[in-house]
């Protein structure tokens, strides 16, 4: 049995690893978000196309199967759509240390919705799995992708220059922020609790 749970359920959202028949949806969200994803992460460089979609909940399933990572797709309860991706993926497991990745579909953004599946995955690595340090690297210029660790109260731990060139060939500063004790999550307004579901679906 996986160390993941089979789904995390918070206020508005459930966040579970994706199945082979999610591949649709992945791709549908993706395509409707591609020109933001472009802009701020490395995978949406050179297109997603059915096989990368495909190949994407192939290796996230795996990961989870593995207890490796908690690559975990945003639904909201009441609709099949896939809404966005958060992931909780570990990093040295001798801490153990863990970062936290996340894009949202397009028409879904404004919404608080990936504060909320952070914060849950967050606490998550804190309360049950021990975790030492969590953090959350960006482009220093993706300005939404800061504003949610500082919402949830990470700190703004250093900001690496000349860091990495974006899809578009343009060198950039990356921010790394980090959290180190669960009981730093701040409580936003509707964070509502979470509840994690055991068994590895
Ligand atoms: C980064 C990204 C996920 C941020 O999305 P977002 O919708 O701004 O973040 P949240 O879902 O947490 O929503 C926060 C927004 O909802 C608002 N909001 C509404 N209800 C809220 C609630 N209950 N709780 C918190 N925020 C709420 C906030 O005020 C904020 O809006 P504002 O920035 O206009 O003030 C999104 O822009 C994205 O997918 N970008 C492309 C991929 C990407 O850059 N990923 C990060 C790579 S490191």
């Amino acid at each position: 049995m996986s160390r993941y749970p089979a789904q995390i359920a918070t206020e508005r959202l459930i966040l579970r690893p994706p199945a082979p028949e999610d591949a649709a949806g992945v791709l549908n969200a993706v395509t409707a978000s591609y020109a933001e994803l472009h802009r701020w992460m490395s995978w949406a460089r050179t297109g997603f196309k059915i096989d990368e979609a495909r190949t994407f909940c192939a290796d996230a399933r795996s990961r989870f199967d593995q207890g490796h990572d908690f690559i975990a797709l945003l639904t909201l309860p009441a609709e099949r759509e896939i809404i966005g991706c958060a992931s909780l993926l570990s990093r040295d497991p001798r801490v153990p240390s863990f970062e936290l990745t996340y894009w949202l579909h397009s028409e879904f953004v404004g919404c608080g919705y990936v504060t909320e599946a952070a914060r849950a995955l967050a606490t998550f690595a804190f309360d049950s799995l021990f975790a030492g340090r969590v953090e959350i690297r960006m482009d220093g210029n993706n300005r939404r992708s800061w504003a949610v660790a500082e919402r949830l109260g990470f700190e703004w731990e250093a900001t690496l220059k000349a860091y990495r060139r974006n899809n578009r060939g343009e060198l950039s500063d990356w921010r790394i922020y980090a959290m180190f004790n669960g009981g730093d999550l701040s409580a936003a307004r509707h964070a509502g609790r979470s509840q994690t579901v055991l068994g590895s679906n």
